[in-house]
């Protein structure tokens, strides 16, 4: 089964699995409606969220590096392309970019943003592929003779576990063949910071996690109650990583299908997982994704990087 049908069915599978483990979680690939992609862009435009604003300082100094080692008529490809907002500082910078080729998951989000950024650059071939990249993903375009830089901003290889990034990160090359791939990773592990960035934002990160349950409903035949639910975050060692949680106010039965969901009060749902790498943590997990390492940039207090990598 494929199309719709075949993800509703795909989503009721994972919603099952992750709703009847003895530790509650659902893929946090199911965030990415078009009502969460609205709700992060809010999330990106507030001061609290650190790494949009760090990321966005540094790549202008990685773009103008990587527009000289790339040269002219590049082929970009954007893994998680979201509001496809950070990509005009690469487009800006590369010498008469060839072709854009924006992935995401959430459809209806990533066709209106591309539609939005091709006035800007006629001269550039605008496409896109809905796809879910924690599986081999099929490109629109043809790679082979040409120059190739991926791009993976937002820090959403830590949303991967080590042993999924390291996948993920073999996939990619496989699908970019040889190429340059620009990463952008968090490091920080400053408490204050992670609390602002992942609790704070005036509510909208709650939003964010509670939109998910709310997606249950819409899509899926569940009668749970997102009122029943708070956003909570904990900052996790070993490895550093920073988890999202919902946790249920009360006891409660609901119901997935025809199959009961019982919560216990204080019982948690983990939405999301973001793992934080040292520069020296993200190189060893590339080099076992088979990249080497080929520049890095960094912010003054070393909270955020762009790594860049050679297939
Ligand atoms: C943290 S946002 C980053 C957006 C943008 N690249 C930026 O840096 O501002 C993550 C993006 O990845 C997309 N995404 C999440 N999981 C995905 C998956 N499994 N496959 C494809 N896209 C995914 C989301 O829809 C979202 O647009």
């Amino acid at each position: 089964m494929s199309g719709p049908e075949g993800e509703r069915a795909e989503f009721l599978r994972d919603a099952l699995a992750g709703l009847t483990a003895p530790e509650k979680s659902l893929p946090g690939k199911y965030l990415w409606d078009e009502a969460g992609s609205g709700l992060f862009d809010r999330i990106c435009g507030h001061a609290d969220y650190y790494p949009m604003r760090e990321e966005s300082a540094l790549l202008p100094r990685a773009a103008a590096e990587v527009a000289a080692r790339l040269g002219p008529g590049a082929t970009v490809i954007e893994f998680g392309s979201g509001a496809s907002r950070k990509i005009r500082t690469l487009l800006d910078a590369l010498a008469r970019p060839a072709a854009y080729v924006a992935i995401d998951i959430s459809r209806d989000y990533l066709a209106a943003a591309v539609a939005r950024l091709a006035p800007d650059y006629p001269d550039v071939e605008m496409l896109w592929s809905c796809a879910d990249y924690t599986k081999p993903v099929r490109l629109p375009v043809t790679l082979e003779g040409r120059s190739v830089l991926g791009f993976y901003p937002g820090t959403s290889i830590g949303n991967f576990t080590p042993a999924e990034a390291t996948a993920f990160l073999d996939r990619a090359r496989a699908t970019l063949g040889p190429s340059l791939f620009l990463v952008g990773v968090d490091a920080t592990w400053d408490r204050e910071a992670l609390q602002g960035a992942y609790a704070g934002s005036d509510g909208l990160m709650a939003a964010f996690h509670l939109n998910l349950l709310a997606r249950l409903r819409r899509e899926l035949d569940t009668d749970i109650d997102p009122g029943n639910f708070r956003h909570e975050v904990r900052l996790c060692p070993d490895p550093e990583r920073v988890e999202a949680h919902l946790v249920a106010r009360a006891a409660a039965t609901y119901r997935l299908g025809d199959r009961p969901l019982t919560f216990a009060a204080g019982e948690s749902i983990r939405t999301d997982t973001s793992h934080k790498y040292t520069p020296d943590a993200f190189r060893r997990l590339a080099a076992a994704g088979g990249w080497e390492a080929a520049g890095f940039w960094q912010d003054p207090l070393g909270r955020y990087n762009l790594h860049l990598l050679r297939a």
